[in-house]
């Protein structure tokens, strides 16, 4: 049996302005977690079971675009593999859908980790990488590559588009708490919407990206330097969700959620990721994370997480 498992991840800055190629941060949420497992079977094909999306199929008898399927006929086609050896996969994931937590790239990476192993096809971090930013281009147009990159790597990176990884070394560990408004929101519609306003008005939303990237770099450095870290991070993240809604991808329940952890003590909130839905962020200091986590449930949250960046 081969098994693989990768975590979900949170974007702390730079959304939307990433994939206008304006760096941003994001780190792995380990709470959460993508699983394969990869046996040979007994009958002939490929037979998936996903039980979390009540999937129990033969490969055969997918559509080649779904985007299980598609990892598989990929790595099939690049390892040349002939005929398709006859494997049982099985794919849990605890990582809500369509919430900004990197569900389909955790999937599509311990996926391809644990069948490119268990076929003898081995694959290099940057080649599961690159493999995974192909799919992440086949179900959502144009990714800015950063929910794989972090995913794979496991580590906390400042990403550019096209840019070699770079990993981050956080000075002083810090708490952030995540609440989920519940909503699921697909990235690809935000990230439409986006285009449509900067398509409109190339020079006003150019501005703002900038502006965003420019947040992301003083982050960076905040996060690098322990004695900036408090001071300064939660007042960017404050910044950068001004800039999320002039965008038009925050949302009445996640700007709720954001003021309620400002209310309830946090150094600073945003929205994180697509938008329109999903999670929002808090930085608190480690002793409120619990009543932050509290507000935000009493202000609609479905559920949260506390996680430590290290
Ligand atoms: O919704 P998420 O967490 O997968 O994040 C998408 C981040 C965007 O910047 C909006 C899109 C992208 O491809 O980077």
């Amino acid at each position: 049996m081969t098994i693989s498992s990768t975590p979900g991840k949170i974007i702390l800055f730079g959304e939307h302005a990433v994939v206008y190629g304006r760096p941003a941060l994001a780190v792995p949420v380990t709470q959460v977690h993508a699983d394969v497992e990869v046996l040979d079977s007994d009958s002939a094909g490929v037979w998936i079971q996903a039980p979390d999306i009540h999937l129990h199929a033969e490969l055969n008898t997918l559509p080649s675009d779904h985007p299980i399927a598609s990892v598989i006929h990929n790595l099939f086609f690049l390892s040349r593999i002939s005929p398709f050896p006859s494997l049982n996969i099985k794919i849990t994931s605890t990582i809500p859908v369509a919430s900004g937590l990197g569900s389909g790239a955790a999937v599509t990476v311990a996926l391809t980790r644990a069948v490119s192993t268990h076929i003898n096809y081995p694959m290099t971090d940057e080649q599961v990488n690159a493999f995974a930013y192909e799919i992440e281009k086949l179900h959502h147009g144009t990714p800015s590559g950063i929910d794989n990159t972090v995913i794979t790597y496991a580590k906390p990176v400042y990403f550019i588009k096209g840019q070699p990884i770079e990993t981050l070394q956080v000075a002083k560990p810090f708490t952030i708490v995540i609440g989920n408004t519940g909503i699921s929101a697909p990235t690809k519609e935000s990230v439409g919407d986006v285009r449509k306003l900067w398509e409109a008005d190339k020079a006003k939303w150019e501005t703002v990206f900038d502006e965003i990237g420019n947040i992301a770099k003083q982050a960076r450095k905040a996060l690098e330097s322990d004695s900036l870290l408090s001071n300064t991070l939660g007042k960017l993240m404050n910044q950068n969700h001004t800039l999320l809604q002039e965008l038009t991808v925050s949302s009445p329940e996640l700007d709720k959620l954001v003021s309620a952890a400002r209310s309830a003590g946090a150094l600073g909130a945003k929205m994180s990721g697509g938008g329109r839905g999903g999670n929002m962020i808090a930085l608190v200091e480690s002793d409120q994370a619990e009543s932050v986590a509290t507000a935000l449930i009493k202000a609609g949250a479905k559920n949260t997480i506390i996680t430590q960046v290290s």
